[in-house]
């Protein structure tokens, strides 16, 4: 393990302790004779070579579209490069090291890095964990569809989750779980930079976790959904995740995602046909 990420591991750790409020992190007397050897960080960490690091999660994750790319320097990079890179970042990350080390590999976003339009979901499942693109499951085929009924393809559009790994289930062979509060916190960074490259016209919230962790509100669906909010100055629509109405096919509850999305191209100044302002999910 090189130096900058054993530093962040003992962190994490230290932070994890200060969480469950323990007073006093204990080493053995071994341990802190070895740290007192140990060089000062400064002068380690400018040793290290600037590549991000690999093990030991390389071999089952690979990157999508995984390309070496320092555009920090570079004002002309488009936004598929500056994707890129914070892919780049996202494919090392270990910040969650039960998620990091339980994930098949990362799931970053897919689609138009020119997007108007950008949809944000709760977090991989085992379909996007097993193929490294989010909503490619059963709710992905119903937001696909909901995409194509908006008169867009999938690929005009850029969707992304607030949580780039799986959340761990240990003990149960399938399912999913919602994301802690501070695997939300730890990885919305990374959202926040997708959206600041991007810059759609217009986000879709889907789902309660994605309204708190873009917006921090809590609050039950029925009463966000519908509503135009705003994620740094960008419109910002709340609306039913597509998993809610595979739970409940009630044709009303479909509708109302339907109208949430009328909102939407209305928003994008795109024009509505008779079929579409008819149409059921
Ligand atoms: N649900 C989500 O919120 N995101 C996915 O990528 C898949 C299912």
């Amino acid at each position: 393990m090189q130096f900058p990420q054993a530093l962040e591991t003992v962190l994490e750790a230290l932070e994890r302790m200060r969480d469950q409020n323990a007073q006093h992190p204990s080493a053995s007397r071994a341990t802190l004779a070895r740290l007192k050897e140990t060089k000062p960080a400064e002068a380690v960490a400018s040793n290290v070579p600037q590549t991000p690091f690999r093990e030991p999660i390389e071999a089952n994750r690979p990157c999508l579209e995984p390309r070496k790319i320092d555009v920090s320097q570079h004002q002309n990079a488009t936004k598929s490069d500056q994707l890129s890179a914070i892919n780049e970042r996202v494919c090392a990350c270990v910040k969650c090291p039960n998620l990091a080390s339980s994930r098949t590999q990362t799931v970053f976003g897919i689609g138009n890095p020119e997007a108007d339009l950008m949809f944000v979901g709760e977090a991989p499942g085992a379909d996007e964990d097993a193929q490294g693109e989010p909503f490619v499951g059963r709710a992905g085929q119903l937001l696909t569809k909901i995409i194509k009924a908006m008169g867009f393809a999938r690929e005009d559009v850029y969707i992304a989750n607030i949580l780039k790994c799986r959340p761990d289930t240990p003990g149960s062979a399938y399912g999913n779980r919602p994301p802690t509060p501070r695997e939300m916190e730890t990885c919305r960074p990374y959202l926040m930079e997708q959206i600041e490259t991007i810059q759609p016209k217009v986000i879709v919230a889907l789902g309660a976790v994605a309204v708190e962790g873009l917006l921090g509100t809590r609050a039950p669906m029925r009463e966000l959904r519908g509503q135009w909010n705003e994620f740094n100055g960008t419109p910002l629509m709340i609306t039913y995740h597509p998993a809610y109405l595979l739970r409940n096919q009630a044709p009303k509850e479909k509708r109302k995602v339907w109208e949430d999305m009328m909102q939407v191209l209305e928003r994008l100044e795109k024009p509505i046909s008779e079929k579409q302002r008819n149409y059921f999910l």
